[in-house]
């Protein structure tokens, strides 16, 4: 008996714990945003890996490594002011896939062809779409982000 009173007690402050964490972590009082995406810390975690924007163009691309794998990922803009990144590890077998051109990511290994704006399938043999970053504009810096799900 005694054992769970202690146990309540104990999970009521991991509760409180956590709920100031909540209430003083944020600097402001706006509407609900997205919890799970982290605020911008760019300098918190060791380096964000960051380009500069002018070095993806529409249509282009610019390659970073993923600080937590070291897999490559593209930076891509597939529209004027929407970037995102996509890995680079084909989700077939892992070979490398190349640069995005015209719209698509091509696997040399077995021809495989992923959408360069949502990294979904075009053409098999893979099933599975490249894994999606976020990608933030910070002034003339973009700056990769953690990985969508
Ligand atoms: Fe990319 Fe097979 S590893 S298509």
């Amino acid at each position: 008996m005694d054992g769970g009173i202690a146990a309540v007690a104990i999970g009521g402050a991991g509760l409180l714990t956590g709920s100031l964490t909540r209430t003083f972590g944020r600097a402001k009082h706006s509407a609900p945003q997205q919890s799970a995406a982290p605020a911008t810390t760019p300098a918190q975690s060791g380096p964000a890996p960051s380009v500069a924007a002018a070095s993806v163009p529409v249509g282009g691309s610019a390659q970073v490594k993923d600080p937590a794998t070291g897999d490559a990922v593209y930076i891509v803009q597939p529209k004027a002011g929407q970037y995102c990144g996509l890995s680079a590890v084909c989700t077939h077998s892992g070979c490398a896939v190349d640069a995005p051109k015209n719209g698509q990511l091509y696997c040399p290994c077995h021809g495989s062809r992923f959408d360069a704006a949502t990294g979904a399938v075009v053409n098999g043999p893979a099933v599975k779409p490249l894994p999606k970053y976020t990608v933030t504009q910070d002034g003339d810096k973009l700056n990769l982000g953690p990985l969508r799900s």
